[in-house]
């Protein structure tokens, strides 16, 4: 049994999910999880709503609200979504808790002790008439590489470039139109260049596992050939204060929205721990010396870090991740000395997927191009989207969404191929027998069939350990279609004599085993319609525990009067990843259909309604 920490981004607390954004993180993380803890994992899933940068005080500037209000209504719209279509995170936390402040804190102070964050002058906006800082957000101008007219300070909004504000082309000042100033202001930079050489032996030490997609560790390693200092301080009034002296207190310095969100997966690990009651607790996924037994190596117990994002996120996870944490055990060219959270875990696995588009074109919510996650779920339910984006998602290369292929999976693979064979089965029984019936001696089409889907757990088991989830739904879906094949063959619906009637108990319950196993094998892709089938087979159904929110109030000083929302859950009842013995003589009743067939209608009424 290993520690199994699944770390995922973290969504920008700017307004509700839409599908492209949940295809590329929610969803393949939470099969992983929900597969490892089945294997005997010990998993530890965490996240939150990413609630500072600069696109969010716009958002909220344009909204005329605060942006802790903003943040406030986006974190509970996401926190619900996330929670309802499954994610069964132990914490699903937020970055504008006075914990994460602090984590996030003691990370610079270390890193800078150590001497990593490199004090230097950059050009700065002022406003001539006023004399004061003008924050990035405030500047707009012509990109200097699509030529867009209103490109801000940070960033072009046309082709997606990280700007600096001086290099604007005619920039001018959002609030009064003015030419803004440049002059030197201070920042403290990532000193990436001290922290390269460890950066590549600990990326090609993860290279030799083979285990990374290509595409992502081939990346991770070419972005280190020209690696330079990265500025982790920005102007801007929302955000983490610097924790130096002379800095605390500048109301329009603050710690670049990336430099904290990535520290988030330690703060929301140390928070779960708070939250649990035993405070230390999140060092068993984070200090290898803090592994719980002294023999781990002699028993296979592991510590392992997946992480999971869109592929726009990997340089942070691969690069200035990995740099701050190597940078904070004082393990760069400057050498230094860990501070007290110890030497922390480097990630054991980035693993990013490509995108999804909404047909040929990118999902744009300001053009109006989005489906949102509220309503796919309001309308559908969570498991047939769950379904689709681990059968036809952006896994490895960008992928479309499309509603005729949403509805044609969903009819035909789901309702025709798994819940079909659910119900015949337990139609069959309920009309027979009433219960599950006392089998008789297998025959080897019976024997056969038992051997496929015993298989099954071994091989999609593997692929899932791997994040090859739609290799492995796709095994799992062969496999159904091959007790499918079974029913064909061994015709049960004919087998009506009263000489006939062990044989048909043998084949229906060889059916049922079957199906039993065949839930288990897709439960983590599809876990409310598995605790559907276990109910339909006489279970309780509660194979897959699901997430709860639940409102928790801040921990600390600084936040103790509020309270917010957060994802969590127990676990710890997951079901087994392994074959369980039906028990012969379980009532089982007439079923209630599994899945819903849509109707062909869904598709032209989504085009032109409301969630297309
Ligand atoms: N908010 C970022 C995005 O949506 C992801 C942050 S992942 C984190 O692209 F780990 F850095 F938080
Ligand atoms: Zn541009």
């Amino acid at each position: 049994m290993s520690k199994v920490l699944t770390s995922v981004a973290w969504p920008y607390a700017n307004g509700p999910r839409h599908l492209g954004h949940v295809a590329g993180f929610a969803v393949p993380s939470d099969v992983f999880s929900r597969y490892m803890r089945m294997a005997g994992h010990d998993v530890l899933m965490v996240s939150g709503s990413d609630e500072h940068g600069t696109p969010i005080l716009v958002l909220a500037d344009a909204k005329g609200v605060t942006p802790q209000e903003f943040v406030d209504t986006n974190h509970a719209l996401i926190a619900h979504e996330l929670a309802d279509l499954g994610c069964s995170y132990d914490l699903y936390t937020r970055t504008t808790t006075a914990n994460h402040y602090a984590v996030a804190q003691e990370l610079f102070e270390r890193c800078w002790a150590n001497g990593y964050m490199v004090e230097r002058t950059q050009k700065g906006a002022i406003s001539p008439t006023t004399g004061r800082t003008l924050p990035d957000r405030y500047i707009e101008g012509e990109c200097p590489i699509c030529h867009y007219g209103e490109a801000r300070g940070d960033q072009c909004d046309n082709c997606g470039n990280q700007l600096e504000p001086e290099e604007l082309i005619n920039p001018r000042s959002k609030v009064n139109g003015e030419t803004p100033e440049f002059v030197e202001t201070q920042h403290f930079f990532l000193d990436l260049p001290a922290l390269a050489d460890a950066l590549r032996t600990y990326l090609e030490g993860r290279e030799a596992t083979g285990t990374w997609r290509p595409n992502v560790i081939k990346f991770s390693l070419n972005i280190l050939d020209d690696i330079k200092p990265r500025a982790m301080t920005r102007d801007i009034d929302w955000g983490i204060p610097v924790p130096l002296d002379g800095w605390r207190d500048n109301p329009t310095k603050r710690l670049y929205v990336w430099f904290d969100a990535v520290i988030g997966y330690l703060s929301a690990s140390i928070e779960w721990a708070r939250r649990q009651g035993d405070p230390d607790l999140w060092r068993q996924w984070w200090n290898a010396d803090a592994a719980q037994s002294a023999d781990a190596d002699a028993t296979g117990e592991e510590q392992l870090s997946y992480y999971f994002m869109g592929k726009d996120n990997i340089t942070f996870h691969s690069q200035i991740w990995p740099a701050e944490l190597l940078a904070y055990a004082g393990r760069g060219d400057r050498g230094g000395e860990p501070g007290t959270f110890g030497v922390l875990n480097l990630p054991t696995e980035v693993v990013s997927s490509e995108y999804l588009t909404f047909g040929d074109k990118q999902f744009s919510t300001s053009r109006g191009d989005v489906i949102y996650v509220r309503h796919v779920l309001d309308t559908y339910g969570p498991d047939g989207i769950r379904y689709f984006i681990c059968a036809a998602g952006p896994e490895s290369q960008d992928s479309a969404f499309t509603w005729a292929d949403f509805v044609q999976r969903n009819n035909s693979e789901l309702v025709a191929g798994w819940g079909n064979l659910v119900s015949r089965a337990a139609a069959m029984v309920a009309k027979s027998f009433g219960e599950v019936p006392q089998p008789g001696a297998l025959e080897p089409v019976d024997e056969q069939v038992r051997a496929t889907t015993l298989a099954a757990f071994d091989t999609v088991g593997a692929l899932l350990r791997r994040n090859r989830v739609k290799a492995a739904l796709a095994e799992a879906m062969r496999a159904v279609g091959e007790v499918n094949a079974y029913v064909s063959a061994t015709e049960p619906f004919k087998l009506k004599g009263e000489d006939q009637r062990e044989r048909l108990a043998t084949v229906l319950h060889t059916l049922l085993q079957c199906v039993s196993d065949l839930n288990t094998i897709l439960a983590p892709f599809l876990p409310h319609a598995a605790n559907r089938v276990d109910l339909v087979l006489g279970g309780g159904g509660t194979l897959m525990p699901m997430p709860r929110v639940d409102t928790v109030q801040g921990l600390d000083a600084g936040d103790a009067d509020r309270s917010y929302p957060i994802v969590t859950g127990d676990y710890s009842t997951t079901g087994r990843w392994e074959s369980t013995p039906i028990v012969v003589g379980t009532p089982i009743a007439k079923p209630a259909p599994v899945f819903t067939k849509l109707d062909e209608s869904v598709i032209a009424t989504e085009l032109g309604g409301p969630g297309a």
